[in-house]
């Protein structure tokens, strides 16, 4: 039997809506792998009661078949369905690795970027890669059509997780059809910036690069206390502030000095807001 951990992630990070994405130290997904005639899948941990063991609907059913490894999987999962850190993606990214390996495909990380999205369009109708290829490859990805590019950062981060739901495909529902030139022209200026950060290991610059007005203020309307936890986290010292994934998370990128501090403002803000949460001060790793 083989186990794989593969972290939980968070994608777009304001500025860069289906392209960025990073690694997180925790929490994460675990996942056994044993052959098998054909694929069978178990789940347990967080979230387990929402997730579907049938292979034909559960992420990881379509990475065995990608590969053509059917087995017996189980999947322990540490990261909560529909809370924009990756969970499907934290799935699919450990079984690609582990279902090439029981299987000795020869596969790269970077050739499992393309057989683990197809694990998230099980979930939400579309192949984005931009949640598996940060579990796959680690640090901070810029996922386009040509590929991904990866970078070993290293920025401290804090994710605060409210007990609410947000579904992939309901956050995708409200994401606008255009967006006028000056809106473009300021954020690929913040993308740039925050590009520039992360290979400097700067979390004043990652913070200042994660501003967006097309999608974020959209999705920002399904997280009951967005606002004030948003205002919260800054007022404690985070650099930038923005909806993890698609949400209902939230990340906050800061100075390692500062994590603790943030956490409690984020869970606090939450709480006045009458939603319970969770808040993981981590980095990205
Ligand atoms: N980029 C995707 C989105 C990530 O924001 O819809 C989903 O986790």
């Amino acid at each position: 039997m083989l186990t794989v951990r593969a972290p939980a992630t968070s994608a777009n990070l304001g500025s860069g809506f289906d392209v960025f994405g990073l690694a997180l130290g925790t929490p994460a997904d675990v996942v056994r792998v044993e052959r098998a005639p054909e694929t069978t899948i178990t789940v347990t941990g967080a979230g387990s009661e929402y997730i579907p063991e049938d292979p034909a609907k559960n992420t990881v059913g379509a990475v065995a078949e990608a590969l053509d490894a059917p087995a017996r999987i189980r999947i322990d999962k540490g990261v909560r369905p529909s809370s924009g850190l990756g969970s499907s993606a934290a799935s699919a990214a450990a079984a690609a690795v582990a279902l090439n390996v029981l299987y000795d495909r020869g596969r790269t990380r970077e050739d499992l970027v393309s057989v683990a999205a197809k694990g998230e369009a099980v979930v939400s109708g579309e192949a984005h890669a931009d949640n598996v290829a940060p579990s796959l490859l680690g640090g901070f990805t810029v996922v386009t059509e040509d590929g991904v590019t990866q970078v070993d950062a290293s920025v401290p981060v804090v994710a605060c997780l409210p007990e609410i739901s947000v579904s992939t495909r309901d956050a995708r529902g409200v994401v606008p059809d255009s967006a006028t030139m000056d809106e473009v022209v300021t954020t690929v200026g913040n993308a740039a910036t925050l590009t520039v950060g992360m290979t400097r290991d700067d979390p004043d610059l990652v913070g200042r690069g994660m501003n967006d007005d097309i999608v974020t203020p959209e999705r920002t309307k399904l997280i009951s206390g967005y606002e004030a936890v948003r205002e919260a986290a800054l007022e404690a010292g985070a650099t930038g502030v923005t909806v993890s994934g698609a949400g209902p998370g939230i990340l906050a990128v800061c100075h390692r000095r500062d994590r603790r501090a943030i956490a409690s403002a984020m869970v606090d803000a939450f709480d006045a807001a009458g939603v319970e949460s969770r808040a993981y001060q981590t980095a990205i790793s």
